[in-house]
């Protein structure tokens, strides 16, 4: 092997023994040609073709195009009687120029696999190949889903109804803060619900030197900032994660002319849905009032986005098991902090009990670098303990689906 990029892997040897020395190199060698040629959502023409023959490839069956570009297919259980379960996958990049250095980083101006789906992809793909070799009870479908980034995949497939009598659904993600061999595994949420707000606040423009002429949107638009900051510290129960970010200020075009307008955008985050309907509720009221107080008119916009990312309590314990038979108990743990990003996953979980690992990603003593950031580089291991992780997952929900007995299966 060497010579060849596969050959400097560390596997860790719990999944080393599962995958043929073909199979890794073909899956390293699948997750650089979709790193190099990253598309953005909904236009993942080139890495849909790509994944669509590569299922075909492995015998899975019925492999077809979902949801524009996305890719579906099904590799048949022992009991065909048995109720179906799904892997997730997603497929595409991020409007980021990459910055890694990596020999096969994106040949694509400005766009990126800055948050890993090119080893989600890869690693739903290795499952299949676990799934073809060692079947679950049920069938198992396959889903390489478009569109995550902007929030529209998840619901796109949902609505081809491929997914209608699936009784189980699992996901993952790479996650830096953890090392290879590690997954974070539990019940309830482990993502956020992603909302938006956009406050426009509109006054009267003046010259800079006359403010009494005119009425300031830009000293309003500070004040709302400030007065948003109490919105999770004042309003919102201590136990409750929650944030309040406001992350652009649109406002003027010189040093000495007071504009007629400011918009601020931001975001807003929660786990629990009470929360998330109070945080939109009290950021209109500050926006409203503060604005009020400055005699300037809000329009207040509010954009619901992705819902919190609940697991399922059985669906996360039977993933839990399945992963601590194969990479040991100690090695599965849950979140040491709320997860306060969003994923469009939580759609599938709002229909069907399922639940989203997040998997360890980093070579010890390697920094710790975050996804979205044109330095982003997941170690490429977690190909191989994700779709071992998965594989699992599917046959033991499956296997409990269909009522077997005996031995629980890896
Ligand atoms: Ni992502």
């Amino acid at each position: 092997m060497s010579g060849h990029p596969s050959a400097s892997l560390r596997l860790p040897e719990a999944v080393s023994g599962l995958y043929g020395a073909g199979a890794v190199a073909e899956l390293v060698g699948l997750r650089r040609a979709l790193h190099a040629d990253p598309e953005l959502s909904l236009q993942e023409e080139r890495t849909c073709a790509r994944l669509q023959r590569t299922l075909d490839e492995l015998g899975v069956e019925g492999v077809a195009r979902v949801a524009g570009t996305g890719v579906v297919g099904r590799i048949p259980g022992r009991d065909r009687k048995a109720p179906p379960v799904a892997v997730r996958g997603d497929i595409d990049a991020l409007p980021i120029q990459e910055d890694t250095g990596l020999p096969f980083a994106s040949r694509n101006e400005g766009v990126m696999h800055a948050c890993g789906h090119d080893v989600h992809a890869s690693w739903t793909v290795a499952a299949a190949r676990l799934l073809r070799d060692d079947p679950a009870a049920g069938d198992v479908l396959i889903v390489l889903q478009p569109a995550e980034e902007t929030g529209e995949g998840a619901t796109a497939v949902l609505s081809t109804g491929v997914l209608d009598d699936v009784a189980a659904i699992f996901g993952a993600h790479v996650d830096l803060t953890f090392e290879i061999g590690q997954a974070m595994i539990q019940p309830g949420a482990v993502g956020a619900a992603a909302d938006r707000f956009e406050v426009e606040l509109r006054g009267k423009g003046a010259h800079g030197a006359r403010p009494h002429q005119g009425l300031d949107p830009i000293v309003g638009a500070a004040q709302v900032v400030s007065a948003l900051q109490t919105v999770v510290s004042r309003r919102m129960p201590p136990d409750q994660p929650a944030v309040v970010t406001v992350g652009a200020i649109e406002a003027g075009t010189a040093h000495n002319v007071i504009p007629d307008r400011a918009v601020l955008k931001g975001t807003m985050r929660s786990l629990d849905p009470a929360i998330r309907k109070s945080l939109a509720d009290e950021v209109r009221h500050v926006a409203e009032s503060v604005a009020a107080a400055c005699r300037l008119e809000a329009r207040v916009r509010m954009l619901q986005g992705t819902p919190a990312v609940l697991n399922d309590r059985r669906a996360a314990a039977w993933a839990s098991d399945a992963a601590a038979t194969v990479i040991g108990a100690e090695s599965v743990k849950p979140l040491p902090v709320a997860n306060m990003g969003g994923e469009d996953f939580a759609f599938y979980l709002e229909r069907i009990p399922g639940c989203f690992i997040r998997v360890g990603a980093r070579h010890p003593g390697d920094p710790v670098v975050g996804a979205h950031t044109p330095y982003f580089a997941p170690a490429e291991e977690a190909i191989f303990v994700g779709g071992a992780l998965l594989a699992a997952a599917a046959r033991r929900a499956s296997a409990e689906l269909a009522g077997w007995r005996g031995p629980k299966p890896r």
